[in-house]
């Protein structure tokens, strides 16, 4: 059980950095908490008008995921969805943050990538497709978190099959603001700037 309490706790430490934050920080934007919807991720950061460091937030996010997986892997590959689930956690509710954290989009299709990567293409080509149509992140995010539980079932491997769903029901939970602005036609769309927390 060492092992995989190292996995876990490892994982967890690498997901709840906080890229999105303290990058805004560095660059001297700000709160970011304290900006646009509040939320810590990469669509967050572009409300801030800085392109470049929203990419670069996406980036670290999903790296961080995939590099917890990764890692995990080379000691052992039980010990892979142990550090994802870790690490899945850790953004979602960092220490650092009160455990207010983000809502797992770019660290999911980093941890996707590294567990499965058709999993993980799948992901980036449904949130980059819904993204591109509708202009709404949120549901690009949301819609590509169904993908993986789907091909993981295509490729027959059920044990990831449950652990994809159990990751994509996390992500709609954390987007439950962002489902009622939805419903509501309040959500802005990518690329409108918005100065309200909500
Ligand atoms: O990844 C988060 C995104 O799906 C929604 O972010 O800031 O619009 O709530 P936001």
């Amino acid at each position: 059980w060492v092992w995989p309490l190292i996995a876990l706790v490892g994982g967890y430490l690498l997901g709840s950095v906080p890229f999105g934050v303290l990058l805004t920080r560095a660059a001297g934007a700000g709160d970011l908490r304290s900006i646009g919807s509040g939320n810590i991720g990469a669509t967050n950061v572009l409300r801030t008008g800085r392109k470049g460091l929203a990419a670069l937030t996406l980036l670290l996010d999903g790296a961080k995921g995939a590099v917890a997986v990764l890692i995990a892997a080379q000691v052992g590959p039980d010990l892979a969805p142990v550090a994802a689930v870790g690490a899945f956690f850790g953004h979602l509710y960092p220490v650092w943050l009160g455990f207010n954290g983000g809502k797992g989009v770019a660290t999911l299709l980093g941890i996707a990538l590294a567990l499965l990567w058709p999993a993980g293409l799948a992901f980036a080509v449904v949130w980059i497709g819904t993204a591109l149509i509708t202009r709404y992140s949120s549901l690009g995010g949301m819609a590509a978190a169904l993908a993986p539980p789907v091909v993981a079932a295509l490729m027959g491997n059920y044990p990831l099959v449950l652990l994809f769903l159990a990751f994509a029901l996390m992500v709609l939970w954390k987007h439950r603001g962002n489902i009622a602005r939805l419903l509501a036609g309040t959500e802005p769309r990518i690329g409108a700037k918005s100065k309200s927390v909500g």
